[in-house]
């Protein structure tokens, strides 16, 4: 089989056509996906029907799949833990949420920069979608880090930045006053090397970057606000506006994603697999 990719966006996304991922792929489709994929940052497989043995199957390209982990203390997302698969969605179900991240905007982030070793990659299945809303935003942070001004790059390099996260979804942690023995936390490179295709990335998020190594409190809050700003660039971001059966793969080591706001009482279902990662370098 030999598929098509079309650009969706000059910064990256593309669309792989002519996949069927609910059939097992020959090892050339699956060499031309993972080199899509190296390419483009997001790709995207339209009209998908997949049960979770058919969407495991399809992870399996891209590496091992993570099983989902429980948060250290305190409040965690909802749905089941020690399984491969997480729903994002707002369904209640006899008052218990069915699954995590139920509702409304979500800030930019990249998925696990606060384990030790962040996934590589995460895979989103559209199986309920909203009238309205829920685009997914996704930036490109190589070509963030090429903006970061010369000056501010040089006196940045070879920090490293403190990612945490608590399951908030649009409120960035105060570090006065957050109990890091009950957050998960880990202490990354700001700028990464991406171990598959050895480009240097900018590894900075507005919703789990706390704080820069070896800078005063106000300088880095200055340089984070910086970094921010330019992460979230429009002239890097592709918003995806989500059809039922999509199935988006993206890079989650040069790539940060947001969620845009959908109205709650309208139920969105998505169902979710990672890959297994690795410990970052600079
Ligand atoms: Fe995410």
């Amino acid at each position: 089989m030999t598929i098509e990719v079309v650009k969706m966006h000059p910064a990256l996304g593309a669309e792989i056509r002519g996949v069927d991922l609910s059939k097992p792929l020959d090892a050339q489709t699956a060499a031309e996906i993972r080199r899509a994929f190296d390419e483009n940052i997001v790709v995207v497989a339209r009209g998908q029907t997949l049960d979770e043995q058919q969407q495991l199957r399809a992870a399996e390209i891209f590496g091992k799949v993570a099983y989902r982990r429980r948060p250290v203390a305190g409040p965690g997302p909802g749905g089941d833990f020690d399984t491969p698969f997480m729903l994002v969605t707002n369904i209640v179900e006899n008052g218990k949420p069915i699954g995590a991240f139920g509702d409304g905007e979500m800030w930019f982030h990249h998925d696990t920069s606060y384990y030790p070793e962040p996934h590589r990659a995460t895979l989103l299945y559209a199986m309920k979608l909203t009238s309205w809303g829920g685009e997914t935003c996704f930036s490109n942070m190589y070509m963030a880090y090429e903006m970061i001004p010369r000056a501010l790059r040089d006196r940045l390099e070879g920090r490293r930045v403190l990612q945490m996260h608590d399951y908030k979804r649009r409120e960035r942690l105060n570090l006065d006053t957050a109990d890091l023995t009950r957050i998960r936390h880990n202490w990354q490179p700001l700028f990464v090397t991406h171990p598959a295709t050895g480009r240097k990335a900018l590894y900075v998020s507005r919703l789990m970057s706390a704080q820069i190594e070896g800078l005063s409190r106000e300088e880095s809050e200055d340089a984070l606000e910086q970094l921010f700003d330019i992460s979230e660039d429009p002239s890097i971001v592709y918003e995806h506006n989500w059809a039922l059966g999509d199935m988006v793969i993206w890079d989650n080591w040069c790539s940060i994603h947001a969620r845009k706001d959908f109205p709650r009482e309208e139920p969105r279902l998505m169902r979710r697999l990672t890959i297994e990662g690795q410990a970052l370098q600079f």
